[in-house]
This record gives C-alpha cells, structure tokens and sequence, in this order.
C-alpha cells in the first residue's frame, strides 16, 4: 500500500493522555499507519479508527479514559463500522479486561506492540477482538521516523529509551512499560539532524530515566552514556536548542552538568522529581535516595549552572506520612526554591510494591489539605522565581502568537519559563531578546531588545 488517499483509505483519529512518552508514541504509532495507507484526521466524527493513547499512572487518568470510551460509544451509534482501540499504559494494565468491560473497545495494543497495529487493525476490521499487549525487551522503535503531530513543527520529543528499572514502589511505570532500554545513538543523531533540517529549532530528548541513558557502541570500543549523548545532540546546530527529561536524582552527574556548561544551546532546566522530602518516605518510595543526597545534587546544580531553572514532581499522602514527613517535604521545597512543580495526591495503583505491601492509609481529606499547602507554597516560590527574573533580559524562541493578543508572540527562555512580548515583524521558530519587565501567575512579559 501507499500514502495516496484513496476511496479505501482509512481515516485514523488518534487522541493521547499522560506524558511526553505517550505523545512521542502516538507519533510512532500515526508513521507506522501512515505507511500502510491511513490518513491521519483531527475531526473524530471524520474516523474510521479511533484510537486512544492511555496513561495509567494514576487512577483519574484512567478514569478520564473511561468517560471517553462512552464518548466514542455515542460515535459509534451513528457509524457502526467505526473500530476504536486502547493503546498505551492502561492498555498494557488491563488487557482484555477493557474488552470485557467495555464492548465497545476492538483492539488493545500495549506499547511495545506497535508495529503489530496493521495486522491487528486488519484483524478488529474483520469483526474479530485484536489484543497485543506482550513488552518487549528490545524495542526502542529506533528506525521508525515519527510522523510529528504538533501544530508549531518548531519544538519536538525525542525518545532514547524506553521503560524503566526502577522500581519505585508506588509506580506502575515498570509493569506497563517494561524494563529499561536505550535506543541506538545513532538513529537519535539521525533523528535530530533531520529534525533540524525541516525547520526544527528545539528537542527534548526524553525517556523515563535519561541519566541511566547507555548504548554499546562497537565502534568506539565503550558505552555512550547520557552525558556524551547530550554533547552530541547539542554539537548538531548551535541554533538547535536541546532539552531532556526526566532524571532521576539517584543518577544524575555531575558530568552532565558540566556538558550543559560547555554548550550554550543545551538549555538551563532540570526536572529532578524529588517526591518527597522525607527521608524516611523515599525509603518506603525506594526512590534510592536520602534527602540530603537530594540537597547535594541541587547545590551541584546551582554550583556548576548558576543561571539553571529547577523544577520537580511532589506526590503528598504516600503511605504512612506523617505530619512531619508532609513538613520536610515543605521545608524541602522552601529549600530548592523551586520554578515549577507537578504536584499529585498519592493514588495507589495495582500490582506495585506498595499495593501488595504497604496501606494506603492517609485519608482523602488529608491528601487534599496537603496538597493544597503544597500548591500555594509552589504558586509563592513560583511568583518569587519570575519576580526575580523582573529586569533581565533573555533568548526566546518564538513559539507563536499569544493568546491574549494579536499583537504579541510568546515563546520559553532558556529555563523554560514563557515569555510574552510584542510581535514587530518576528514569527515562529525565531530567537530574539526579550528584557523582561513584569510578569503574571505564569508568564513573564517583555520588551523586545533589537
Ligand atoms: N500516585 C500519584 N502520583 C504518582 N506519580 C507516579 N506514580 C504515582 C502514583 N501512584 C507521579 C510522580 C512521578 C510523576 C510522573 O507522577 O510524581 O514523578
Ligand atoms: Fe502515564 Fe507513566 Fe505511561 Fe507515561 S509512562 S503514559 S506517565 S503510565
């Protein structure tokens, strides 16, 4: 088959929740059907596929998934040829259990089952059930080039492994995901190097633990780690602009803060989930590390990369923390000074450590009124980071036009905070100097410097 659209040409609606690694695989997903003929529609009642990309992480994630499968459902009334698959996390959680529960679904495909999705969209076609949902050891998709889906084609992901080893013990990430590997160096050379030349002016090379990144090379005789992988991407282009995500404080090294030193294009932000500023907590989480070890990667941070934007994950309410616990991870946050946060209640998931040993005995009430102490300390050391960025003036890469007006662009700086300032005659994907002059909740606001 071809990529001409033809009368027997299926659309294909693809819909993605949960991570960067979810909306890089959707993109994988879409280049896979692409070649086999599907043609790719934003308009849902266009569809002849539905397919949804699931996260599992926490329950509300999955619960969002469910109401949307009602949603197709009413869809499918009208068009009973439709088929509609689960594909992702909650796929790989559930397996026929989302068939049994839910009629409605035809296909269930985990994600290191990809490739299959011809045959098994082949399969659901002919009015049969399709479910693929076995992980794999090796699969890093490595030659297949995403087809990218984002609007602006100036900022994209980049995936360089797959799963993860960790084993915290709250997280599903490893059961649905699999173990951890990483992905040819040089097909995520190649990969960036084309990126660049389509106009692309931004990558965040992304995996679940980026710091553990580690290719045998033959070649050279010796492991590539993520330090040197991270030279490499930025030695591409200086006007490419390079981002990672996430890393792990157990392994991220100095090393790697001092290839973001040398290279200005690699960009001044680490998200270093902390999850917790107890120590006794990060045991019970298994996160492999102590709250001062924590605390020493910060200041190796703020040492080696002054100008560095920091910003992390907090999870409140974890088995057994107490008020003291819920206090340290406060004190912790105070401490770091953090620009941003993603901060969640504990949502115990099945199969995990924690589910199968440990009660998830902090009531709902809790959870909430820490997590409310937890966000208004964030807004506070939020406002406080763009306060302190009144009066600087910072490299934007314009990433379009502002929401509010028409008449201004916004873009991110270096440490990834927005900036809105007045458009002149610049446009997407361009740098310019902006010195920043006020700033809202979530925006820094400046004027352009010619
Ligand atoms: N409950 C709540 N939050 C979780 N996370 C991971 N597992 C859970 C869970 N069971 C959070 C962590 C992680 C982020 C991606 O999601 O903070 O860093
Ligand atoms: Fe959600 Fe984790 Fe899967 Fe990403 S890897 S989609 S966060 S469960």
């Amino acid at each position: 088959m071809n990529n001409v659209k033809s009368e027997l040409s299926q659309r294909l609606y693809i819909e993605t929740y949960g991570c960067q690694m979810n909306v890089a695989d959707s993109e994988v997903v879409v280049s896979v059907l692409q070649d086999k003929g599907y043609i790719i529609t934003e308009d849902i009642n266009e569809a002849d596929v539905i397919l949804v990309n699931t996260c599992s992480i926490r329950e509300n994630a999955e619960q969002r998934v469910w109401g949307r499968l009602d949603v197709f459902k009413q869809i499918r009334k009208k068009k009973p040829e439709l088929t509609v698959g689960v594909i992702g996390c909650m796929a790989e959680r559930l397996k026929e259990e989302l068939i049994e529960k839910k009629k409605i679904v035809d296909l269930v495909v985990g994600p290191d089952a990809y490739r299959d999705l011809p045959n098994l969209l082949e399969t659901a076609g002919s009015g049969q059930k399709a479910v693929n949902v076995i992980l794999s050891k090796e699969e890093t998709y490595a030659d297949i080039s995403p087809v990218r889906l984002d609007k602006n084609k100036i900022s994209a992901f980049v995936s360089i492994m797959r799963g993860c080893n960790n084993m915290c013990s709250y997280c599903i990430v490893p059961y649905v995901r699999g173990g951890e590997r990483s992905r040819d160096y040089m097909s995520i050379l190649r990969e960036v190097e084309d990126l660049f030349k389509k106009g692309y002016k931004e990558v965040t090379l992304i995996g679940q633990n980026v710091d553990s990144y580690g290719w045998e090379s033959g070649e050279v005789n010796k492991t590539i780690k993520f330090a040197r992988l991270l030279e490499m991407v930025a030695k591409i282009n200086p006007k490419l602009r390079v981002r990672f995500s996430t890393s792990h404080p157990k392994d991220m090294s100095d090393e790697v803060l001092y290839v973001m030193a040398m290279y200005n294009n690699i960009c001044n932000h680490i998200h270093l989930p902390a999850q917790s500023g107890s120590t006794n907590i990060l045991e019970k989480m298994n996160r492999g590390y102590t709250r001062e070890w924590y605390l020493d990667r910060i200041s190796a941070i703020k040492r080696i990369l002054p100008e560095c934007a920091i910003s992390t994950d907090i999870m409140t309410g974890f088995s057994g923390e107490a008020e003291e616990d819920h206090n340290e991870t406060l004190s912790l946050m105070q401490e770091v000074k953090y620009d941003f946060a993603y901060m969640f209640k504990y949502s115990e998931r099945p199969k995990t450590y924690a589910a199968r040993h440990l009660t998830d005995d902090i009531t709902e009430e809790i959870k909430a009124r820490r997590l409310t102490e937890i966000i208004d300390l964030q807004n506070k050391l939020s406002e406080e980071s763009k306060k302190e960025d009144l009066g600087k003036i910072f490299e934007v890469l314009v990433e379009g036009i502002s929401k509010k007006s028409e008449d201004q662009l916004f873009g991110r700086n270096s440490q990834n905070k927005v900036v809105v300032f007045p458009k002149n005659n610049y446009k997407t994907g361009d740098y310019v100097f902006v010195k920043i002059m006020d700033c809202t909740l979530a925006t820094l606001i400046g004027e352009l410097i010619e």
